[in-house]
C-alpha cells in the first residue's frame, strides 16, 4: 500500500472517501461540508439507522455523487474523539470493509477522530491499514484470501516534511511489526534457530548493523550452562544473535533489547500436554519483537543506539534432555536446580542478560513469552510489565499508551523471591502456581548486574489463538515508540 497525505473539500474526486461519524450523526468538518455541498445526502443514509452507533461499525454510501462514486461512514462509537488504540479499531475497521471493495485509492478523513492529532495519528493509521492488509499465506497453495485492489492510501492532512517523516516512520514500523508476524506464524520445522540467525544477518547486511552469531562452542566457554542445558535435547544447534545498531555516539550507552527465542517450546521432559501445543511455535515471538524493532529502528536512522541480544533454542525432550533436578551454573556463577524444564525461558535469557551486561547498556529490557500465569493475570490485552525503576517503568507505560500496543505494571517486592529456594543450589527455577509470573520476573531479577532493568511478560499478547490465531507483531509497537521518544530528547 501506498500512503501519502492530501488536503481534500467538497470539490475533489475519488473513488472512496472515508468519513468518521460519532454517536447518530455527527460528522468531522470535512464530513459537514460534503454533507452540504451534497444537500444532505449523508445526514438523510443515517436516518435510517445502518450504521450502528458501535465503535469501529461501518457503511458504504454509493452514488451520493459522480465525484463521490463511495463514502464509507465509520462510527466512533459515542466519542468524538479516541484513544490511540480505539483510534487504531476505527482505522482497521475500515481497511477491513474495504478489503473486498474495488475502489483503488481512498482519501481518510478519519483522523480528525483522534484524540492527539497530527503527527502520531497518521502513524497510527498507516500501521492500523498494514495490520488489516497483512497476510501469512506462503504455506497455502490454494484458497489464498484475493489481493485487494487497493493501492493507494491518502491521508486527509496538511502535506508537510513533520507529515512525510510521519509516513517514513509508520511504513518502517509497520515493516517491522510484519517481519516480527512472519517469524511468529512460520512453523517450528521452519523458524529454527538457525533460521532466526540467518534472518539476523541478513538484516545485518541490508541495514548496515555489525551482526554476531555466537555458536555453542563460544557460549560453553562463556560458562552460559543454564543456556546450553535448555538446549542439550534438541538436534537444531542453540545460537545467540547479537545485532548492534549504531545510531549515535559510541560514547552513549546503548539500550539492550533481549528476546526469548525458544523456537518450539515442548516443556522437555515436564512435558506439555498436546491439545493448543502448536502455539507453542510462538514462543520465539520475543526474538521476533526484538529482530521487528531493531529492523524499524534501522530503517528510521533513529539517533540512538541499541542492541538486541536473542538467545535461541528448542526445548525438547530426549535422552540428552535436561531432566527435574539437574543443577547447572549460570554464566553469572550462580547455580539453579531445574525443578521443572518447562520453565526453560527464563534459563535462556538469565544468561543471555549475564553476557548483554558486558556492553554495559544504560537500560536492558527483556521480552517473552514467559508464562502461562501472565495470560491468567492479565488476558490478551496488556502485556505485563515487571520492573523496579521508575522511570524507565513511567517510560514503557507512556509508550505503550501512545502507541496502543500497552503494558501493566505488576508487583515484583522482594518478598516473591523467597518462593525461588532450593534445597540444592543457589535457586530453583520456579517458585510454584501462586503468582507465577511474578516469580518469573524475580528469577531474572537476579542476574540484571544492577543495570536499570524492565521485563515485557508478552504470554498473552504475542499472538491470537482460536479461528484469528496468529502472530499480533506485539510489542514492537511498544518498543519503536519507547526508542523513539527517547531519541527526539
Ligand atoms: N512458553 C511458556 C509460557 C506460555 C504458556 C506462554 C502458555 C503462553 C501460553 C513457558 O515456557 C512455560 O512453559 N512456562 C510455564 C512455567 C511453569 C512451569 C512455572 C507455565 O507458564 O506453565
Ligand atoms: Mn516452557
Ligand atoms: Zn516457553
Amino acid at each position: 500500500m501506498q500512503f501519502s497525505t492530501k488536503t481534500f473539500d467538497p470539490s475533489l474526486k475519488t473513488a472512496c472517501l472515508i468519513l468518521s461519524v460519532a454517536g447518530a450523526k455527527q460528522f468531522c468538518s470535512l464530513g459537514s461540508a460534503i454533507d452540504k455541498a451534497l444537500g444532505g445526502v449523508l445526514s438523510q443514509a443515517l436516518s435510517g439507522g445502518d450504521l450502528s452507533p458501535k465503535l469501529g461499525a461501518t457503511w458504504m454510501v454509493t452514488n451520493a455523487s459522480k465525484n463521490l462514486p463511495r463514502i464509507l461512514l465509520v462510527g466512533t462509537g459515542k466519542e468524538k474523539t479516541l484513544s490511540a488504540q480505539d483510534f487504531g479499531v476505527i482505522c482497521k475497521a475500515a481497511a477491513s470493509a474495504l478489503q473486498a471493495s474495488a475502489a483503488k485509492e481512498v482519501v481518510s478523513a478519519l483522523g480528525s477522530a483522534a484524540r492527539d492529532s497530527g503527527a502520531e495519528a497518521l502513524r497510527i493509521e498507516v500501521q492500523a491499514v498494514n495490520e488489516a492488509h497483512y497476510r501469512f499465506e506462503q504455506f497455502k497453495t490454494k484458497d489464498k484470501r484475493p489481493a485487494a485492489a487497493l493501492q493507494k492510501w491518502q491521508l486527509h492532512a496538511p502535506t508537510s516534511a513533520a507529515s512525510k517523516l510521519a509516513l517514513e516512520q509508520a511504513s518502517a514500523i509497520s515493516a517491522g511489526i510484519a517481519l516480527a508476524k512472519d517469524l511468529g506464524n512460520s512453523p517450528g520445522n521452519v523458524c529454527t534457530p538457525s533460521f532466526l540467525a540467518t534472518t539476523a544477518q541478513k538484516m545485518g547486511k541490508s541495514l548496515k548493523m555489525e551482526v554476531q552469531v555466537l555458536e555453542e562452542k563460544q557460549m560453553r566457554k562463556l560458562g552460559m550452562g543454564s543456556f546450553l542445558a535448555v538446549a542439550q535435547g534438541s538436534a537444531q544447534a542453540p545460537k545467540m544473535i547479537v545485532m548492534h545498531y549504531r545510531g549515535a555516539s559510541a560514547k552513549q550507552a546503548p539500550i539492550a533489547l533481549i528476546g526469548k527465542g525458544i523456537t518450539f517450546d515442548t516443556g522437555g521432559i515436564s512435558i506439555k500436554p498436546a491439545p493448543e501445543m502448536d502455539e507453542m511455535k510462538f514462543d520465539m515471538c520475543g526474538a521476533a519483537s526484538v529482530l521487528g524493532t531493531m529492523q524499524a529502528v534501522a530503517q528510521m536512522r533513529l539517533p540512538i543506539n541499541v542492541i538486541g541480544v536473542v538467545p535461541t533454542c528448542e526445548n525438547m525432550p530426549s535422552s540428552t534432555a535436561v531432566k527435574p533436578g539437574d543443577i547447572v551454573t549460570s554464566m553469572s556463577g550462580q547455580t539453579i536446580e531445574i525443578l521443572n524444564t518447562d520453565a526453560e525461558g527464563r534459563l535462556i535469557l538469565c544468561d543471555a542478560m549475564t553476557y548483554t551486561a558486558t556492553f554495559k547498556p544504560a537500560v536492558m529490557i527483556d521480552i517473552a513469552t514467559l508464562t502461562g500465569a501472565c495470560v491468567i493475570a492479565l488476558g490478551h490485552h496488556h502485556s505485563g510489565l515487571f520492573s523496579k525503576q521508575e522511570t524507565l517503568t513511567e517510560q514503557l507505560l507512556a509508550a505503550g499508551r501512545a502507541s496502543g500496543d500497552t503494558c501493566w505494571h505488576m508487583p515484583m517486592d522482594d518478598a516473591y523471591q523467597e518462593s525461588l529456594k532450593s534445597n540444592f543450589a543457589d535457586m530453583g527455577n520456579v517458585g510454584g502456581r501462586a503468582g507465577g509470573s511474578i516469580t518469573a520476573a524475580c528469577f531474572l531479577s537476579r542476574f540484571t548486574s544492577n543495570i536499570a532493568w524492565a521485563h515485557l511478560d508478552i504470554a498473552g499478547t504475542a499472538w491470537k489463538s482460536g479461528a484469528a490465531k496468529g502472530a499480533s507483531g506485539r510489542p514492537v509497537g511498544l518498543l519503536t515508540r519507547y526508542l523513539m521518544n527517547l531519541s527526539s530528547k
